[in-house]
């Protein structure tokens, strides 16, 4: 608990604004911090107790600043297992957003499509997840965040999906909405695994988000959740391969739409 409140206390003293929304930019959709107006950078480093992001497209910053009008808290880069990390590293910061009195938590990924009306670009608000990683929650319960079995009925708040399609329609950006797999990694799945999930109820799969939703379920955040679809895991040509460079790449592209939505979003909650 004091490691969460050591950190917490320090990004209080350099925040601004008492923002009650963060976000969290998944690879290679970092550029949304670049939007934000007055921002403050607070890199993870000089954090007590924070980890490092390794991950490639991943810079390692908290940015508070303007987004939609409002005073947002944005996470340039994220941990993820695969990196080594505990599941309590991974997700330290969404305890520290807590108590920041953060209450909306807004989650980005870059995601491989398993739904083939899917194509690399799409965005997909997150409406359910499958966890396949360990869950964070083990190990003794902290009530001072929440309780030892918390419901996930209603994980993806569903006044924030309807705002964002609204959002979406108004802008004409066509957005696809479906299921996301957590996985651990960090090796990409096979034709048969991605076929695998598609019959359990996937959509989209990919290596982060689910650990820190179930964190912030568990304390009683609101979450919205979006995948940018970076490749697509339905049809294999004979020379094909997953490749991470083109993942960011993708990921990149449709960072300018997936900015647009946040901010909107951000500006109507
Ligand atoms: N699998 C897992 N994680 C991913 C993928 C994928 O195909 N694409 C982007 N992140």
């Amino acid at each position: 608990m004091n490691q969460y409140q050591e950190a917490a206390d320090y990004l209080k003293g350099r925040i601004k604004g008492n923002p009650e929304t963060a976000v969290i930019l998944g690879s290679g959709l970092g550029s949304l911090a670049d939007k934000m107006e007055e921002a403050v950078v607070i890199p993870y480093k000089d954090i007590p107790h924070f980890a490092h992001a390794t991950a490639t497209g991943h810079k390692g910053n908290f940015i508070c600043g303007r987004l939609g009008g409002k005073f947002v808290l944005a996470m340039q880069g994220r941990f993820h297992y695969y990196e080594g990390y505990t599941m309590q590293q991974v997700t330290f910061p969404v305890r520290v957003m807590k108590l920041l009195g953060i209450k909306n938590l807004l989650v980005s990924n870059a995601a491989g499509g398993i739904n083939n009306t899917f194509r690399v670009g799409d965005l997909m608000i997150i409406r359910d997840h499958i966890n396949m990683a360990p869950n964070p929650l083990i190990g003794p319960n902290n009530e001072r965040f929440g309780v030892r079995f918390p419901d996930m009925t209603r994980t993806y708040d569903r006044e924030f999906i309807r705002l964002m399609e609204e959002i979406a329609s108004e802008e004409m950006i066509s957005l696809k909405k479906g299921v996301y797999v957590g996985l651990t990694g960090p090796s990409y799945e096979t034709p048969a695994e991605y076929a695998f999930f598609g019959k359990a109820g996937a959509d989209a799969v990919g290596m982060s988000t689910v650990p820190e939703v179930i964190v912030a379920r568990h304390a009683g955040l609101r979450i919205f959740g979006m995948s940018v679809i970076t490749n697509e895991g339905y049809h294999f040509a004979d020379d094909f391969v997953n490749d991470g460079a083109d993942v960011i790449k993708a990921a990149n592209e449709a960072a300018g739409k997936m900015t647009v939505l946040f901010s909107k979003l951000v500006h109507r909650i």
